[in-house]
């Protein structure tokens, strides 16, 4: 099923923050009630490297750079949620990177607020405000080259005017909201919020405003967020420092003391295997001015998430899981279920490539599919094919009873890559798929067997192609065919008799 769009009217969420917007805090934040959650901001550059890999032992899709880095991880948990935030001041690259993600986030950002010189000096972050053109080229590519909202995070510029005239270029190019730091790029995150210019903003546009700013000296808990959204006259309102020293600001139950958000922040550390100098960042950051005490230069000196678990008690929690995931490692290692499925979001998938050898000529797994779906009176399988910009190759889906099926591997053409997203789907269901000394599948004789005797005049042509295909590849079963065969071969004579 296709997940609703993600609607960023009226929402609360947690915005994109450097070393801090990692998995565990976007999980973390999502359990106390944002609505929202943006990933720390990543660059096209190097995320235009990365390999898209389904981890089957931590059940996360990472995105891994040529050096085994993981640049960008996420589950199924937050996918209808995390908004990818990317910096980024080439529209092509911006296109190859949101397409690359697409089908595993919920919305696309793109950061113009950044002042540091890591971003501004390849013009990006708040070095595209001063270039509007290059703005409007990168938004309109993104919003016609992707299924999914696309949304951008400014400042605000020296006066109200041009702050308005850019939002209001900026909603001409499609996109799905606008978050609006309301501070000027030279300004420091002490400077007070100008709310008076995100207020201008969000009367002169159609769109949703996402406030931004308003951690330090207007948001201190979580009534705070519904003063501070009325305050700027904004649709939504993102929290930055407010959520990374305690994320418990979006529980509208109340504050939680920051010692159990801390805890639960390192149970999502360990569970995803988060990066240890991560998860250290962002403990002293929730720790504040306690990163001195015992505990503080406990967790400062630790090397490895197990030596952080030991400073907050958690070595037993830290064991289990790391038994639970050895034990999914040795169970796809030993190949004890090799062709065990895998579920990517809605789509069953299986590692399977389509090896033209194995099978005879002029016969495929999609014939195969596609003659089994009239049989059993389905539609005909659909199949939907995506080409990935970094190597050109194809991953194909195909959907069958309103089921999608998908080989987590590329293929090479996009003719094998359908062939492989049929065989997952023949292998899931018990089909037989056409192999070259394949047996025949008990799942189908049975099937043959419960059918009736008498068919309709179509499901006699159907069946005599099936066996057809099945003689002549080699898969043909006498058991499989006892009454339809019968059925073909004698009814015209019984006809005639009577
Ligand atoms: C540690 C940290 C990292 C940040 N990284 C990003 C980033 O990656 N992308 C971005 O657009 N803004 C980034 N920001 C800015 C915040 O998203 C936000 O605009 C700013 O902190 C003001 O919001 P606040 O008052 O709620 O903190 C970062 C801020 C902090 C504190």
């Amino acid at each position: 099923m296709m997940a609703a769009r993600l609607s960023f009217s009226n929402i609360t969420a947690l915005a994109p923050m450097v070393r801090v917007g990692t998995l565990p805090m976007r999980l973390l934040a999502l359990d106390y009630g944002a609505d929202v959650v943006y990933c720390e901001e990543l660059i096209d550059i190097k995320m235009a490297q990365c390999q898209r890999v389904v981890n089957e032992v931590l059940e996360t899709v990472d995105f891994v750079a040529p050096d085994d880095r993981v640049m960008f991880r996420t589950c199924e948990r937050e996918r209808d949620r995390v908004v990818f935030q990317m910096g980024t001041a080439d529209p092509e690259r911006a296109l190859t990177v949101a397409q690359l993600v697409e089908k595993d986030v919920a919305a696309i950002d793109v950061n113009m607020g950044c002042p540091k010189e890591y971003s501004t000096k390849g013009g990006m972050g708040a070095a595209l405000l001063s270039d509007p053109d290059k703005i409007e080229a990168i938004l309109k590519k993104l919003v016609t080259g992707v299924g999914i909202p696309v949304t951008c995070k400014i400042r605000i510029l020296p006066s109200v005017e041009d702050t308005v005239s850019l939002v209001r270029r900026i909603e001409k190019t499609g996109v799905a909201a606008i978050a609006v730091h309301g501070r000027f790029k030279e300004e420091r995150p002490r400077h007070p919020v100008h709310c008076d210019y995100i207020q201008a903003v969000s009367q002169a546009v159609s769109i949703p405003v996402i406030a931004n700013g308003g951690s330090l000296d207007l948001v201190k808990k979580n009534g705070d967020i519904e003063e501070f959204r009325k305050a700027t006259g904004a649709s939504s309102v993102m929290l930055a420092r407010a959520a990374m020293w305690n994320a418990s600001v979006f529980n509208s139950q109340g504050p939680v003391p920051v010692e159990r958000v801390m805890e639960e922040y390192l149970k999502y550390a360990i569970r995803y295997d988060n990066n240890a100098f991560n998860t250290k960042y962002c403990l002293c950051q929730m720790l504040r001015d306690k990163v001195e005490s015992p505990l503080g230069k406990q967790v400062q000196a630790a090397q490895t998430n197990a030596e952080i678990s030991n400073a907050y008690g958690l070595q037993e929690f830290y064991q289990q899981i790391q038994e639970q995931q050895q034990v999914r490692r040795d169970a796809l290692q030993n190949g004890s279920q090799p062709d065990k499925p895998v579920m990517d979001g809605d789509v069953i998938t299986m590692a399977v490539k389509f090896e033209r050898r194995e099978y005879p000529p002029q016969i495929t797994p999609k014939m195969f599919l596609l003659e089994w779906s009239r049989k059993e009176k389905l539609e005909q399988p659909f199949y939907e094919t995506v080409q990935r910009a970094q190597d050109r190759a194809f991953q194909s889906t195909v959907m069958v009873a309103e089921k999608k099926y998908r080989s987590s591997l590329w293929e090479k053409s996009k003719k094998f890559a359908e062939q492989a997203a049929a065989i997952v789907c023949l292998r899931v269901l018990g089909i037989p798929e056409g192999r070259i000394g394949e047996e025949d599948s008990g799942l189908v004789c049975k099937r043959k067997r419960e059918r009736k005797v008498n068919g309709s005049a179509e499901e006699e042509i159907i069946n005599l192609r099936y066996l057809f295909i099945t003689i002549v590849s080699g898969h043909y079963n006498p058991s499989c065919f006892p009454y339809r065969i019968e059925g073909i071969l004698f009814r015209p004579k019984k006809q005639k008799q009577r």
